[in-house]
């Protein structure tokens, strides 16, 4: 009888591989429809109809994925079913512990570096050919839910036990990061583990100097978390050249278009460019009785008009694609009678047009100018905290993600990631693939958040075929 083993290599064998170089234009140059090469609004859905004869070889063990996804996200600090999991908390700490035991537990060899971002590594029968990586993140934004990053770092450690139980064996290693904040919750950086690893300067030198709302230092919080030693120095983070030989994220899709469609999954081509500006108005303040209308400059007043402001650039750009959220409008002092004499908003703009976005920034730039002297109050801060451009898809990846679907019958459409994700710098050191699953309504950063089991169970299969496939690439 044929051995599984061999079965599984004929299959790889017979579907589309190779890598292609990394597309080293600038992207800076182009919209995201032309350097993604694909339609952003029509829809391309595939069905497959070929027997489905891998499925019986690839078996996730759904109950104990979700029993881990459920025990992570009681590991919070807000009651469930909200999650709340911030970087180097204790909760944090021990949500880390509780990944590193389960990639021991499946065999990984662990390894963390200077910032916490955690590896577990499967060793291939060529352990000096660059691995295969693949992971998310576990960080929660505040009243969040459990599946958001949770499903590609839990779903990753599955999909290594689903190989290995088919008896499969990789010839590139597969390894699992898990990537520290990706949310910028704590520090305002998003993506800060895997903006290290693609080797960001800028990001190290400014590490040395953060803090938290709370005043409390990046070292200092990385330090009580068991990272950032004394001699450690944080651009050893940063990945050498060539590292790995591809990289894929499974994440639930956080948006309603797979759900709506009733498509199975989702391919992501590339993922749009997001920013982020934190503003500050001061003004003079005041008894909320005293001071006359006429004679007051109100630093709350700027930050409201300014959001409103934000909305209206966003909506001007003239397309549906331009996003902008003011999630943080703080006011100082915060008593209801005394006029605001500081205001601090924090802008989040995106689109997958990264000159429109650019152009959005602009006007809010010219706007936050006007409102500080039309109103009297001076504009304290206006700092750009992020600016990234967007990231592109590899077609190798991209490819022996299609040829896993037409093997597991499963439907499929190419899609635009809108929300940003650690592959967004995994793309700069390695070609770069994603793959969604449905989530319920596309709700995502709240409570309700959920996928279904069925639907991880597909995302899991998808994502264990693909990295065997890609481990078995020259
Ligand atoms: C990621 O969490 C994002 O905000 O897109
Ligand atoms: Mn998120
Ligand atoms: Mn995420």
């Amino acid at each position: 009888m044929m051995s599984l083993r061999f079965f599984l290599l004929l299959l790889f064998q017979l579907s589309v591989s190779g890598i292609l170089a990394i597309n080293n234009e600038d992207p800076t140059d182009k919209t995201m429809e032309d350097f993604s090469g694909y339609p952003i609004h029509a829809p391309i859905d595939y069905s497959f109809a070929a027997p489905n004869t891998l499925l019986s070889f690839l078996s996730v063990d759904s109950t104990a994925l979700e029993n881990q996804i459920d025990e992570l996200s009681t590991f919070s600090d807000t009651p469930a079913p909200s999650v709340t999991r911030i970087l180097y908390t204790e909760k944090d700490v021990l949500a880390r512990r509780y990944i590193k035991n389960l990639m021991g537990l499946s065999g990984l060899s662990v390894r963390e570096d200077a910032v916490g971002n955690i590896f577990g590594r499967w060793d291939g029968y060529e352990p000096d050919l660059a691995p295969v990586a693949t992971g998310s993140h576990i960080d929660a934004i505040p009243y969040s839910g459990k599946y958001d990053g949770v499903v590609g770092v839990l779903g990753a450690i599955e999909a290594i036990n689903v190989l290995k139980r088919s008896g499969f064996k990789p010839k590139r290693s597969l390894e699992v990061v898990l990537f520290t904040s990706e949310e910028p919750t704590r520090f305002g950086i998003s993506c800060l583990g895997s903006r290290l690893l693609a080797g960001s300067k800028a990001l190290a030198e400014a590490l040395k100097t953060t803090v938290d709302a709370q005043n409390i230092s990046f070292l200092e919080a990385a330090r009580s978390a068991g990272y950032a030693k004394e001699q450690d120095d944080i651009s050893r983070v940063f990945l050498k050249e060539g590292s790995y030989s591809a990289f894929l994220e499974l994440h639930i899709e956080q948006g309603p278009i797979l759900e709506a469609e009733g498509v199975s999954i989702g391919i992501v081509t590339a993922i749009a460019a997001p920013a982020s500006l934190k503003v500050d108005f001061e003004g003079n303040g005041g008894h909320a009785g005293a001071v006359l209308m006429p004679n007051r400059n109100d630093a709350g007043l700027a930050a409201a008009e300014l959001a409103l402001d934000v909305e209206k650039h966003v909506l001007g750009s003239g397309s549906i694609d331009t996003v902008g959220t003011v999630g943080i409008l703080e006011l100082h002092p915060g008593a209801i009678n005394s006029i605001p004499s500081k205001s601090h908003v924090e802008i989040d703009t995106r689109d997958i047009d990264e000159k429109r976005r650019n152009d959005v920034i602009e006007k809010i730039h010219q706007s936050a100018t006007t409102i500080a002297s039309k109103r009297g109050v001076r504009l304290s801060e206006f700092k750009i905290v992020n600016q990234d451009p967007p990231a592109l898809s590899d077609k190798s990846v991209i490819e022996a993600m299609e040829a896993t679907l037409k093997e597991l019958n499963l439907t499929h459409k190419l899609m635009i990631s809108r929300a940003y994700h650690d592959s967004l710098f995994m793309a700069r050191v390695s070609p770069m693939g994603m793959l969604f699953i449905p989530c319920y309504k596309g709700y995502s950063h709240k409570p309700e958040e959920y996928a279904s089991s069925h639907n991880i169970g597909n995302g899991v299969k998808v994502l264990a075929l693909t990295l065997a496939k890609l481990s078995l690439n020259q």
